[in-house]
């Protein structure tokens, strides 16, 4: 597969055309964002653990029956995606109160989530992300209500596969977003799953090992996912 033109430059990944219209590769850059691209640094091996880490993860997903857009790893930092025509909503479950639920509702940090919640928000870094609700979806034609539908049943099947997934590494799975697209009429999941997309806890510590460490100046970022990549099995 020949890698064409540049189609795309986001915060964390560059996208690129290829010698075929229904597929896109996409490169994961060291760059790491937080606060709508207020701050952005380079995080040396994060490309790398992020595209391995999304490849893994997806690859469990579509197992599982949620539809991706992953195809196959190229190299370290890229792989080969179907092209989606993406939809402009964050989908956001949560597990376990943190970041900006606990900000806007008063709830405090740790405070488990029964059932699990689901918020939308608008992609939009100028607006900063605004949180939105079915009905703006619906008057602003971002989604079809069907469309709507389907994404937040994958949104939820993605919660109990990956609930399992991580809790059989002794972490706990406390919030993550996921973006969907069309490719050809079906509802496909697109973006990226890793830890720059989800808050991850050490199950006994509770320890933070996601972009928290980055966004609160922790410390050890990459050696937090790497970390989660090892206890998964995705490195050695
Ligand atoms: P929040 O607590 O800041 O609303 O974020 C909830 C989860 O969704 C958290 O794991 C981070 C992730 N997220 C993103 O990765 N990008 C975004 O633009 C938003 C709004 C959330
Ligand atoms: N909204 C994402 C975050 O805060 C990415 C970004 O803002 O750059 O993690």
């Amino acid at each position: 597969m020949q890698k064409l033109a540049e189609l795309y430059s986001g915060k964390a990944k560059t996208v690129y055309t290829t010698d075929d219209q229904d597929r896109v590769i996409i490169h994961f850059r060291d760059d790491t964002s937080a606060f709508d691209g207020q701050k952005i640094v380079q995080l040396p091996r994060k490309g790398m653990v992020n595209n391995k880490f999304n490849a893994f993860i997806m690859q469990r997903l579509a197992e599982e029956g949620v539809p991706t857009h992953f195809e196959r790893l190229l190299s370290d930092n890229e792989s080969v995606f179907k092209k989606l025509q993406m939809i402009p909503v964050e989908c956001v479950v949560r597990n376990i109160a943190a970041g900006s639920l606990c900000r806007r509702l008063g709830i405090e940090e740790g405070r488990p989530l029964n059932p699990a919640t689901l918020e939308f928000f608008l992609k939009n870094d100028a607006l900063r992300d605004p949180m939105i609700n079915e009905y703006h979806i619906r008057t602003f034609g971002w989604a079809s209500d069907a469309e709507v539908e389907r994404m937040k049943e994958l949104t939820f099947r993605a919660n109990h596969i990956l609930q399992a997934l991580f809790l059989e590494a002794d972490i706990l799975l406390v919030d993550y977003k996921l973006e969907f697209g069309r490719f050809h009429g079906e509802i496909v999941l697109g973006d990226e799953f890793s830890p720059d997309g989800c808050r991850l806890w050490d199950a006994a510590t509770r320890q933070k090992m996601d972009k928290d460490r980055f966004r609160q100046d922790l410390g050890n970022v990459i050696e937090a996912y790497e970390e989660v990549g090892r206890r998964l099995g995705i490195f050695l």
